[in-house]
């Protein structure tokens, strides 16, 4: 049976999760953050933090921790790095991955930030404000803990856009709209951003869009396919006759050649604060075939 839809978005509260669902999660933030095309576009970003000389970073939403992992390698020694997530069983994993490290993680409630005003110079949110109810109180507690003119860095799917081809096209619309909005709180928060960042007191400074296409053969979206089998299941997303049918497509599609899913990444650099800027765009190159 099919619970209600849509069901919850698991990331909402992750330590109330089943244990099946907890390690889906973990094993899928893991494997997508080590996919070539997906660390491409988190390295793409955080090559730039190190200009900024940053003395405090916050990683909100830090799951598993593998975007700080990333930072620990490229920032200056004396750089704090702060891992924040709601949920502990996740922050458990994020420690085990990296023992010996420098970085510092907080347990926290979702909304209310535990820190001082001003006390960051970067903050980062990876794959968060998708999963997040209240928008607007997130990012103005984003813009209170960030010192005034500090850089808010935020990454996220338009999962909106997010499609796993099926033979028929009605169908497929369906099943997206479903699969999508069973992981997501707001699958077309990207869509929503540039308002949600002026509203927040934030100044849009740079976007840049990083559509993620497979076509024949399945690689990041066939992990995603897997990690689905899991959820499908797990969360009650369809009925059982129905999840079997959509992944036993999925997976043989890409067996004979004939598999496609695509999807659009978008990073958004924000400043805290009013400046003047002239806002840019760019489209990554990452496409891959
Ligand atoms: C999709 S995961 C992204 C994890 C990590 N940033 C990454 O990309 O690998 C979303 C994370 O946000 C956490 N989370 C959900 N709501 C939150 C909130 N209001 N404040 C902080 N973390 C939250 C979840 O526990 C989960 O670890």
């Amino acid at each position: 049976m099919v619970g209600d839809f849509p069901p919850m978005d698991p990331y909402l509260d992750p330590d109330q999760q089943p244990e099946i669902t907890l390690q889906a999660i973990v094993t899928r933030l893991e494997e997508r953050s080590r996919h070539p095309v997906f660390r491409a576009f988190t390295e793409d970003y955080a090559a730039a933090i190190p200009s900024m000389h940053p003395v405090s970073v916050l990683d909100l939403g830090c799951g598993t921790g593998a975007v700080l992992r990333l930072l620990e390698e490229q920032l200056h020694p004396d750089a704090e790095l702060t891992g924040a997530d709601i949920s502990e069983k996740i922050l458990c994993a994020a420690r085990a991955l990296s023992q010996n490290s420098r970085i510092h993680w907080d347990k926290i409630q979702p909304d209310r930030l535990p820190y001082r005003d001003a006390s960051f110079d970067v903050l980062l949110m990876h794959t968060l404000l998708s999963h997040v109810p209240h928008t607007h109180l997130l990012l103005k507690e984003a813009s209170r803990v960030l010192r005034q003119g500090g850089s808010l860095i935020v990454f996220d799917a338009d999962h909106a856009s997010t499609t796993f081809a099926q033979p028929d096209s009605a169908k497929m619309r369906e099943l997206d709209h479903r699969l999508v909005s069973a992981i997501t709180t707001h699958p077309d928060i990207c869509r929503h951003l540039p308002r949600h960042l002026k509203n927040a007191g934030f100044t849009l400074l740079s976007h840049k869009a990083h559509p993620l296409a497979e076509c024949g053969k399945g690689d990041f979206w066939l992990s995603s396919v897997r990690a689905f089998a899991k959820l499908i299941p797990a969360l009650g997303i369809l009925p059982k006759e129905e999840g079997d049918a959509w992944t036993a497509h999925m997976l043989q599609s890409h067996e004979d050649g004939t598999f496609f899913a695509a999807g659009i990444f978008y990073t958004f650099h924000a400043k805290n604060g009013d400046c003047v800027a002239t806002a840019t765009h760019q489209t990554s190159p990452h496409s891959t075939s």
